[in-house]
């Protein structure tokens, strides 16, 4: 059946909404550059400068009925008829709407009784000023007189605060109007040096500050009073809930329209004369953003920079394969969702509510994987800033926040995963870029504030190897801490206590007993890449150094992590088992399948294939791998989180997205790009569109989980766009199936296809210069390369060497035996 509630547009490189009534709100990010708008198919939303948790502008009400509440609204007034273009929150029937979701921006536009409006909204490059470009036709065949009004409610900037501390936030909401610009100057007159503007280019006939005089005490969204009564209230609040509203007066002949903007803006004033009178805030700072963009052509080419700016990311890779599901995600959304976990990490969603998380540590890590190629610049600096979180003795700060860039421990610590990922990324850095100078940049430790002790970025890599080596337990495998990247896999906390956060509990147990297979496995694959960046370099011993550490884990991993037809999970806190046949639930877990054999372990005996066998057997179903089977049934209060889920729902037996790549990357190894293939495709949301109603989901974006096969409604997706799946799952399509391996000395090509697709091709710009990439599939085979040409010379199979920038390269491969 068809997705009744909209459809991908790939040539315009949107998604289109036909129904606002989605099944759940679908959403949008605006904005690249240190200002941010989550926008929904509906309008709603917040927006925010940086950190969704310390500095965020407007409201946003979560978990609220129905969902979405609060946005960028627009009331029409049109004789007795109240109407919303983006539908919510009058939910007028319309006689049309249509969502586009776009790269960095959001149009909406719907008609009712002749007259359509149209909002574009979206973020100029560079800049913090959130823009919605509004039209008003009037189709009709008679002349229209309408009212419109704007409406945005003010976060008072903590959103913490703001969402629980009302004995303060009702009495110290201020604002101040000039010529019809709503200036929010809530905490300015302390210690806030910064405001926000909310202004129309359009004449008004009047304003509302103050949201109980605009909606009334006992009114709601859907019917303001303001509205109702065709009037605004010129209110300007003190205390209680700051909002902007503008009423605006149209008369429209037939055929005629109108075009102005809503400027929403953060303005950084700085420390210097805030006031222009006795607590008159200064505000030529807030004029000359609103003047900037009285002029529509500003505006439009504003837009038309956004959009350039797209063209110009997305070129750096494109593929045309057999697969439109494949080439619609890689080309366009997987790596769009790539970008969002790169500026907003794990902070701000639908489901992380910006007061959480912020930047983690291992999801960054991972999130930079996938988005190095498009912001190398960007990648290296994040990469520094998460290496500064790392303390001196090796472990950690497990997240920091975006704006002051300093490691908060308020969401728990003490995994041992975490350090291991710097590894993968900052190899990944500079196999893209070239500049292994990077890894001389000195960075300090997190615990070391007067920078007592100096480390440069290859100091912090060797820590974090020496650590895990340091760190083992009496199988000779890497402790597992507070928990690995299974952040509910807590062997050691054995807590009781209702009210106790899992990823805070102390721990009750002597956490130097239990283990990780997975951890082992992510360590044999970062010692693996770090050994190969030493002979990049040159530096033989401290090559050997690291592969007599893969050795020795190597050793404990073949003798301790094998179950008989997998590998095992884990040892908990008493030395026992963690998924393994004889544990009567979780007997087998999907993390270690993929990490031991992304190791390297099980390639030459068999053990890989029989262990992806078994992956098949008891974890893949229609919709993904689920972490684990048979689903914990109840808790385990030597296991933590993982057994709090209910079955089929989270780490206790859902398909947790972010792990499936990781086993299609091990089918890869072992050449079966049939298998790996028809894994993408049961996780990919494009291929959902025809089960909709069951997914729910954005089929555009990754989700974090889908609800595994012992769930109540199997295939129901959850936790849209801040997933570690996005990064991962472009890394299997560009990689993996395409093969296009950036390297030290330039690309590596060896993909692993379905056997039935005859040929692709691919542009990749790397390093200044561009290969345009055919690969030719004549005898039917998933991998392996019989002839590689580089502008119709032969080269040594797999080698691309690397090109004079500005080169264009024409790189042709024949697929078969060597
Ligand atoms: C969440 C976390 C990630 C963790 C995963 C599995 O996605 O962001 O860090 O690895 O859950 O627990
Ligand atoms: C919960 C989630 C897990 C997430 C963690 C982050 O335990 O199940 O996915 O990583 O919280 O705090």
């Amino acid at each position: 059946m068809p997705n009744p509630y909209g459809h991908f547009d790939d040539e315009n490189r949107e998604y289109v909404i036909t129904r606002p009534d989605t099944p759940l709100p679908w959403l949008n990010y605006l904005g690249q550059d240190d200002f941010f708008g989550l926008c929904t198919n509906c309008g709603g939303g917040y927006t925010f400068f940086r950190d969704a948790k310390l500095r965020r502008l407007t409201r946003y009400r979560y978990n609220e009925i129905p969902y979405d509440n609060n946005g960028r609204y627009l009331y029409v007034k049109d004789g007795g008829t109240v109407w919303s273009p983006t539908w919510k929150p009058v939910r007028t029937p319309l006689d049309r709407y249509e969502c586009r979701h776009g790269l960095g921006y959001t149009r909406i536009a719907a008609e009712k009784d002749g007259v359509e409006v149209e909002m574009l909204f979206f973020i100029p490059n560079g800049e913090t000023v959130e823009l919605w470009k509004t039209t008003v036709r009037n189709k009709s065949g008679a002349k229209k007189s309408l009212q419109l009004f704007s409406f945005q409610e003010f976060c008072s900037y903590e959103a913490q605060n703001d969402a629980t501390n009302y004995q303060r936030t009702y009495s110290i909401g201020e604002v101040e109007v000039e010529d019809g610009v709503i200036y929010h100057t809530t905490e300015f007159r302390e210690r806030r040096d910064h405001y926000t503007i909310f202004g129309c280019t359009r004449p008004l006939s009047g304003f509302d500050t103050c949201r109980d005089a605009f909606v009334g005490v006992h009114h709601g969204l859907h019917d303001p009073c303001a509205v109702l009564a065709g009037q605004s209230g010129n209110s300007i609040a003190h205390g209680w809930n700051p909002i902007g509203s503008h009423g605006l007066s149209l008369e429209l002949e037939p055929g005629a329209e109108e075009s102005f903007t809503f400027v929403l803006g953060y303005i950084e004033h700085g420390k210097e004369n805030k006031f222009a009178a006795p607590f008159v805030i200064n505000k030529v700072k807030g004029r000359a953003a609103m003047e900037k963009y009285r002029d529509m052509g500003a505006v439009d080419a504003a837009f038309a920079a956004v959009s350039s700016r797209w063209d110009e990311l997305l070129g750096v890779i494109h593929v045309k394969t057999p697969s439109a599901v494949l080439n619609r995600m890689g080309n366009i959304w997987n790596q769009v969702q790539c970008m969002a976990t790169f500026n907003l990490s794990r902070s701000a969603s639908l489901f992380e509510t910006g007061i959480g998380r912020g930047m983690g540590y291992r999801d960054s890590n991972q999130d930079l994987l996938g988005f190095v190629h498009l912001v190398p610049e960007k990648a290296r600096q994040r990469l520094l800033d998460i290496a500064a979180t790392q303390m001196s003795g090796g472990l950690c700060f497990h997240q920091y926040q975006p704006l002051t860039k300093k490691g908060n421990a308020d969401i728990g610590g003490g995994f041992m995963d975490d350090h291991l990922w710097l590894i993968l990324s900052a190899c990944a850095y500079i196999k893209e870029t070239g500049d292994a100078g990077v890894l001389q940049e000195n960075i300090g430790y997190a615990d070391q504030p007067d920078d007592a002790k100096v480390g440069s970025l290859l100091d912090h890599l060797e820590l974090s190897i020496r650590y895990c080596l340091d760190n083992c337990g009496p199988h000779g495998l890497p402790l597992i801490g507070h928990a690995d990247w299974n952040d509910c896999l807590n062997l050691n906390c054995f807590s009781t206590e209702p009210n106790e956060s899992f990823q805070l509990a102390a721990h009750g147990a002597d956490d130097r007993v239990a283990e990780s297979l997975m951890i082992a496995g992510l360590f044999l694959h970062a010692a693996n890449l770090f050994a190969e960046l030493y002979d990049f370099l040159g530096q033989a011993a401290p090559a050997a150094r690291i592969r007599e550490g893969y050795a020795a884990i190597r050793r404990a991993v073949d003798e301790h992590g094998w179950d008989g037809s997998w590998f095992l999970r884990a040892y908990d806190a008493s030395g026992n088992p963690v998924g393994s046949a004889q544990n009567p639930e979780g007997k087998i877990y999907i993390e270690s399948q993929g990490w031991c054999i992304l190791g390297g372990v099980g390639l030459e005996d068999g053990r890989a294939r029989q262990a992806l066998d078994s992956v098949h057997e008891h974890l893949f179903f229609e919709h993904g791998c689920v972490l684990q089977q048979p689903a914990y049934s109840g808790y385990h209060v030597e296991l933590g989180e993982v057994s709090s889920y209910p079955p089929g729902y989270k780490e206790n037996a859902g398909v947790f997205c972010h792990n499936n790549p990781w086993i299609q990357f091990a089918l890869m190894r072992l050449g079966d790009g049939d298998r790996a293939f028809d894994y993408y495709l049961s996780i990919c949301p494009a291929a959902k569109e025809d089960t909709i109603d069951t997914y729910r989901g954005e089929p555009y974006v990754y989700s974090q989980m889908i609800s595994g096969k012992d769930a109540a409604v199997p295939g129901e997706a959850k936790n849209a766009w801040l997933t570690g799946c996005a990064a991962w799952t472009f890394l299997t399509v560009s990689q993996g199936f395409c093969g296009i391996q950036p390297d030290y000395h330039g690309l590596r090509l060896d993909p692993c296809i379905p056997a039935a697709w005859p040929e692709f091709q691919a542009i990749r710009r790397f390093r200044g210069a561009t290969y345009h990439i055919t690969v030719k599939n004549p005898s039917g085979c998933c991998k392996g390369i019989a002839r590689l040409t580089v502008d119709g010379r032969a080269m040594p199979l797999h080698v691309i060497p690397l090109a004079q920038p500005g080169a264009k390269v024409e790189v042709e491969a024949i697929l078969g035996a060597a």
